[in-house]
């Protein structure tokens, strides 16, 4: 059987709000033990260069969105040329709180426009964080509704799954920020069905190979028991990851 190395990201959003917070946070990165798991920090964007160069255990940073032309007149954008300048090897696109989710960003980021940026991101050398999840009023009518509303997620991205460079986040948008955690038997069958639906569309060793963190309210508590289910392959964290808890949830799934 294929053995999936775990990876656990800390997405810190918009936070801190103080420039002085950072220090602390850089330090709960720091502390996680990254010899069994890839770690990487997704900091606010006016935070990365501050950090980017401070994590001594090997965390990697990814930024939180890009854009998908590269350089030039795009005003309040990122590029990943600037990423890969900067020895940046990963970002983090699709999250629920820029596919509009939350009533932010407007217009909210569709499929197809984050197809272009995975595409754009992948032919610039760098891997990626794919987020995809579904609301609540999906998940209530079962596990057939969310396939539905994940496949058209994943439809346009479907050719670029390479396993070495994209990893996919579950985040049902439902327990983002909620203290709601999909239990480990809804997480295990809904990472499940994306990888049999991988199987089916991509290959089988891709859908072997590829990793699925899941997302939403994961925390030092909930980590060990999701964590046993046979198809996560780790966390993308939110406000977990802003505390020293982040490196129990680290050594949760090494
Ligand atoms: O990207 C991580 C995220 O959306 C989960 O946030 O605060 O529920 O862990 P949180």
């Amino acid at each position: 059987p294929v053995v999936r190395k775990p990876i656990v990201g800390g997405n810190w959003k918009c936070n801190p709000s103080k420039v002085s917070e950072l220090k602390e946070l850089v330090a709960n990165i720091d502390a996680c033990d990254t010899s069994g798991c890839d770690v990487y920090v997704c900091p606010s964007t006016l935070h990365i260069g501050i950090v980017y160069k401070s994590f001594k255990n090997g965390a990697k940073v990814a930024p939180q969105n890009c854009n998908y032309k590269g350089c030039g007149a795009y005003t309040g954008e990122m590029s990943a040329d600037q990423m890969v300048d900067m020895g940046l090897e990963w970002c983090l696109i699709g999250h629920s709180e820029r596919r509009g989710e939350f009533g932010l960003p407007t217009p909210p980021e569709s499929n197809s426009l984050l197809a272009m940026k995975c595409k754009y991101l992948l032919e610039k050398g760098m891997k990626v964080i794919f987020a995809i999840g579904e609301p609540l009023p999906v998940r209530e009518k079962g596990l057939k509704a969310v396939m539905e509303t994940l496949i058209p997620q994943l439809l346009e991205i479907k050719g670029m799954l390479d396993p070495a460079r994209v990893v996919l986040a579950y985040e049902p948008v439902w327990s983002i920020g909620t203290g709601v955690t999909a239990s480990p038997a809804q997480a295990q069958e809904t990472h499940r069905a994306i990888r049999q639906w991988i199987a089916k569309e991509v290959s089988p060793s891709v859908a072997a190979e590829i990793r699925i963190q899941y997302g939403g309210s994961a925390n030092a508590k909930n980590a060990p028991d999701l964590s046993k289910c046979p198809d996560v392959d780790g966390f993308l964290v939110g406000g977990a990851s802003l505390k020293p808890e982040i490196a129990e949830i680290v050594a949760a799934v090494a």
